[in-house]
């Protein structure tokens, strides 16, 4: 049996009719960027977040680098996590700002609170907490850090769209957030696409303007910003896939239910832990093993695919040498990183699927 790590043919064979056909009114409108589908999604998915305002941009990367940017001044510390995908950190030192890491929890795998006022400088002003695997992180505690030490809240819910914080969608929680709709997301483009949110009219204001040269009126510049438009044919998949994106959600939840319960009595694995205050939509079910280069080129024999989210924290990445860190500076974020590795998840997975994974892992373990 064949197990890909995403399946996004299956998912398109869908809702194919529809997506072609709303492909086909960009081209008769020639709504190529911008324009009235991106106009449609941003309504759309503001409402479906709970914010005044959605912006539509060319990837989740300009939204991460926009919603910095929006709020810093150059030199100002902003603090995230070591345990994300570079875009988080790329877009703060991009925006002028310089990345400050704190560890995570061990059992959220997300930003660790208790750890934030420790780093807090004179020149913080911003908390960039991550919504790693599609579980939000504690937002309660870093927000009454944030408002105790007049910083900004940026949630980074490029893994997140429909997860809940005590029953508040994420990209509503913060001042502003950075969404992804890179293809295999949870609400997935059909190319780059990405999105922020807030309901701020200032910022909203700032980021409109930005992603289009700094002009609301053509050929009238009022700031130097850059082109980060969203093109019409992703505001029209979007827009189509949104509606299903609940259903998409319970979908993963039901798929990671099963794994769980499959593999609860496996010694040698420990499974995710959906937080009390959490709903977890599962962009990537992350097991913590032992050995997981060779679980990963066992599942590959078998023709089940996975993936590593992250390899490295990104304070020993090459890439932040610059930033003195070293092993050893965040122990919990080390230790994890070394041990995940991340299952086949998407809503179409068949409990075929997951029993055949399951099942390898059980062979892999008894084999030794
Ligand atoms: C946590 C996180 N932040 C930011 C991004 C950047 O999004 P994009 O790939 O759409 O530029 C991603 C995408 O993988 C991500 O996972």
């Amino acid at each position: 049996m064949k197990v890909p790590f995403v399946d996004l043919r299956t998912q398109y064979y869908q809702i194919k009719d529809e997506i072609l056909s709303s492909l086909e009114m960009v081209c008769e409108n020639t709504s190529f960027i911008l324009g009235p589908f991106v106009q449609r999604f941003e309504k759309n998915f503001s409402k479906y977040v709970g914010v005044k305002h959605c912006i539509g941009l060319n990837s989740g990367t300009s939204a991460n680098y926009l919603s910095v940017k929006a709020i810093i001044q150059p030199g100002d510390e902003v603090i995230t996590v070591p345990n994300t995908f570079i875009a988080t950190t790329e877009a703060i030192t991009a925006a002028g700002g310089k990345p400050v890491f704190v560890d995570i929890e061990e059992d959220s795998y997300n930003m660790d609170p208790e750890k934030i006022e420790a780093a807090i400088t004179k020149k913080t002003r911003a908390i960039v907490p991550v919504h790693l695997y599609g579980q939000p992180a504690d937002m309660d505690p870093i927000l009454e850090i944030a408002k105790r030490y007049n910083l900004f809240v940026i949630e980074d819910a490029a893994q997140a769209h429909g997860a809940k914080y005590k029953e508040q969608n994420v990209g509503s929680i913060g001042d502003i957030a950075a969404f992804s709709f890179y293809p295999g997301k949870n609400l997935g483009a059909y190319g780059e696409a990405g999105a922020l949110t807030t309901n701020s009219d200032e910022i909203a204001d700032y980021a409109r303007k930005f992603r289009d040269h700094g002009s609301r009126e053509k050929y009238v510049h009022e700031i130097e910003g850059f082109n980060m438009r969203m093109e019409g044919f992703q505001g029209a998949v979007l827009d189509i896939k949104l509606k299903y994106l609940e259903n998409w959600n319970d979908a993963r939840r039901r798929n990671a239910a099963y794994y769980c319960e499959l593999l609860k009595d496996v010694d040698n694995v420990i499974l995710p832990r959906e937080m009390p205050y959490a709903r977890h939509v599962y962009h990537l079910f992350v097991v913590r093993v032992k050995e997981r280069e060779r679980l990963q080129q066992f599942l590959k024999d078998k023709g089940i695919a996975t993936g590593f989210h992250y390899k490295y924290p990104l304070h020993l990445q090459k890439a932040y040498q610059y930033l003195g860190y070293k092993e050893g500076d965040f122990p919990v974020t080390e230790k994890v990183m070394k041990e995940i590795i991340s299952l086949p998840m998407y809503p179409e997975l068949h409990r075929e699927q997951i029993e055949y994974v399951v099942d390898s892992i059980r062979d892999f373990y008894r084999c030794k």
